[in-house]
Formats: C-alpha cells, sequence, structure tokens
C-alpha cells in the first residue's frame, strides 16, 4: 500500500513554531515518525511539505493512480482551499486530514475545512502522533 503524506504551509516550521500551539517536536520528528510507522505497519510513504497551495494541488494531481491513500495536513489552506478540496474530489483517493492542533477549541476563522468536507475522517488535537493514526487508519480500511 502506498500512502501520500502532505504537509502544508509552516509545518516544516514545527518546533520552533508557537511550541504551546503545535509541541516541541520538530519537522524532523514528525519525518522519523512517519519513517517509523512505514516500517510497522509495511507501508510505503512518501511525504512532501510546501507552504504554496498550487503546489499541493500538483501533488494531489500527481497521485492518481499511484498512491492508495492520502494523509493531509493542509495547515492554514484547510480554511481557504476550495482548490485543495476540489483536487481531492478529482483523484477520489481516500484521504485522512490530520491537525496537530485541537482546530475545534481555537479560533472560529478555524472551524471550516474546505478540504474536510472531502476527508473522510479528521484527526486532530492529537500532536504528530494524529499522523500515525490516520496512516494506521488507511491500512486497516484499505490495504
Ligand atoms: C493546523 C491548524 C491550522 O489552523 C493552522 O493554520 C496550521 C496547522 C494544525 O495542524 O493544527 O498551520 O493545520
Amino acid at each position: 500500500m502506498k500512502i501520500l503524506v502532505l504537509n502544508g504551509p509552516n509545518i516544516n516550521m514545527l518546533g520552533i513554531r508557537e511550541p504551546d500551539v503545535y509541541g516541541a517536536e520538530s519537522y524532523a520528528d514528525l519525518l522519523a515518525l512517519l519513517e517509523e510507522t512505514a516500517t510497522a505497519q509495511q507501508v510505503e510513504i512518501i511525504h512532501y511539505q510546501s507552504n504554496h497551495e498550487g503546489a499541493l494541488v500538483d501533488k494531489i494531481q500527481e497521485a492518481y493512480g499511484v498512491f492508495d491513500g492520502i494523509v493531509i495536513n493542509p495547515a492554514a489552506y484547510t480554511h481557504t482551499s476550495i482548490a485543495i478540496l476540489d483536487a481531492l474530489k478529482a483523484v477520489g483517493i481516500p484521504a485522512v486530514e490530520v491537525h496537530i492542533s485541537d482546530v475545534a477549541k481555537r479560533e472560529a476563522f478555524r472551524q471550516i475545512s474546505y478540504p474536510g468536507m472531502y476527508c473522510e475522517k479528521t484527526i486532530a488535537g492529537q500532536g504528530i502522533r494524529g499522523y500515525r493514526l490516520a496512516i494506521e487508519y488507511l491500512k486497516a480500511k484499505y490495504a
């Protein structure tokens, strides 16, 4: 099973960025967790992070016919990007949305998720562990 893990803007700043909100673990720690999870779950994981909306749309389009699942943290684009929602709908690949923080308990502008309207599950507020839970979910359901 091949899973694409996509991260949006500022996720590369984990550990430096608002640690009270996003925790002390770094982006490198997240990549290590993905590698551990790939081994434990026996899945192939490709990861990609971009600060650019169109680059994320390109990666979703390129996933068509290649990946069996997508784990996506669109970061701030969660709350604005109909383009990412449409790309997910276009490729039709099962997807899980992850948020490191508990967005439901944060500002009003974070209460809408466009990509979440396509994703079959949202995992939020579990820190970087949420990525592992998302991968385990996709493996259990689709492998
Ligand atoms: C986030 C939540 C978003 O509201 C925010 O813009 C982010 C990160 C999260 O992982 O908690 O950049 O997606």
